[in-house]
């Protein structure tokens, strides 16, 4: 992760190191003293970050910019279970500190937030509307500089989708109006697509199959950003007085791809030539009209991202907000570059739960 400030202190402790043996001991501990001292006056000026939903795929891609940035940083999960525990003890081995409680426990989620000064949410779908009870939290504790719920997929301000995709976006568009409401600093995110998650769906890099499926012609734009960026990107934003109260859009050039050029790329990148079965739109609508739920969403999904192509439908004007024009600096993933890692070791990935 590029602008990370510890990362610059330990580039400057390894230069101490490298010209140790010209110095005196005593000048080795003077340099390393002076620069926890820069460490610790860092970290205070950063601002304390809360996260929910910090044990999710993405939340915990949060966790790990949050502290990479070198912020204060805190979660709010639901009581440890066995399988959880192994993730907490790495989250307090990075000095995270972790409460415990579920989201109608008013007061407890008052008593927390009051301790930080931002929240970021990676809540799951099935949980949005549950975000209304943080907004009350965030409401009575007034201290919050900014608050990030839980959306980091389409501007739902702006485009439609089938029925039971729609559902969902309407949810996010309550959370956006409720927090608007309650007079709370935001930003919103609207992060497009995983990267990692839909070349995982797409190509299936894994398994290394010979066979893929082409929803509709596969000529439709989607934005694909990889998720270490998305929680990078969202960090910085949730930081930065520029997205105070504003939406911000990830939509970096080099993330821009239709479904034949992912083949495509895939196809020179491991020498192999894959079958490809498409599946035409009006097959994929009437599947999001008959599968019951929740089956039905993906599809609704999948046809409003890479069969209408609504991540490109609107042009961004100027008074748009656009994550890689805002961190020109911040060297994001690309989609060929997340290729070229898939060809070794594809990420880890986790379907998202929908119900
Ligand atoms: N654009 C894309 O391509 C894309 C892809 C996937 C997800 N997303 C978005 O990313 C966000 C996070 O999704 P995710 O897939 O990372 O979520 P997830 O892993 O399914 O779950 C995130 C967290 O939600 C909390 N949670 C789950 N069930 C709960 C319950 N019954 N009550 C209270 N908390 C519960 C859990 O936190 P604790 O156990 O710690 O309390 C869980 O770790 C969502 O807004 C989703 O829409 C976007």
């Amino acid at each position: 992760m590029k602008p990370c400030p510890s990362g610059r202190i330990n580039h400057q402790l390894r230069a101490v190191l490298s010209s140790k043996e010209e110095k005196e001991e005593t000048h080795f501990f003077w340099y390393s003293r002076k620069m926890r001292e820069e460490e610790t006056a860092m970290a205070a000026a950063k601002s304390k970050i809360l996260i929910f939903g910090a044990t999710g795929y993405l939340g915990k891609y949060m966790v790990k910019a949050s502290r990479a940035l070198g912020h204060p940083t805190s979660v709010y999960v639901r009581p440890i279970t066995p399988s959880k525990a192994e993730l907490v003890h790495e989250f307090e081995s990075m000095e995270v500190e972790v409460f415990q409680g579920h989201l109608d426990e008013h007061e407890k989620l008052v008593s927390v937030i009051k301790q930080v000064d931002v929240v970021i949410s990676a809540l799951a779908v099935p949980q949005h509307l549950d975000q209304l009870k943080i907004i009350d939290a965030i409401k009575e504790a007034s201290n919050i500089k900014r608050f990030v719920p839980s959306e980091y997929g389409n501007e739902v301000d702006r485009i439609h989708a089938l029925p039971p995709f729609e559902r969902l976006l309407e949810n996010k568009r309550k959370v956006r109006r409720a927090t608007e409401a309650a007079g709370i600093p935001y930003t919103f995110v609207s992060a497009n697509s995983f990267s990692a998650y839909f070349v995982d769906f797409i190509l299936h890099p894994h398994e290394k199959k010979e066979e893929v499926t082409i929803f509709g012609d596969g000529k439709a734009k989607a934005v694909l950003n990889y998720e270490e960026d998305v929680a990078a990107y969202t960090v910085m934003a949730a930081n930065d007085p520029r997205t105070l109260n504003r939406l911000i859009i990830y939509r970096p050039p080099g993330n821009i791809v239709t479904q034949l050029d992912l083949v495509s790329s895939w196809e020179k990148k491991t020498g192999r030539t894959l079958n490809k079965t498409h599946i035409p739109e009006e097959e994929i609508i009437k599947l999001s009209e008959t599968l019951p739920h929740p089956d039905n969403i993906p599809l609704a999904v999948i046809h409003n991202i890479f069969v209408k192509g609504d991540q490109m439908s609107f042009d961004l004007g100027e008074d748009d907000l656009e994550a890689s024009a805002l961190y020109p600096d911040y060297d994001y993933t690309s989609v060929d570059r997340l290729l070229d890692i898939c060809t070794v070791k594809p990420p880890q990935t986790k379907l998202a739960a929908f119900a």
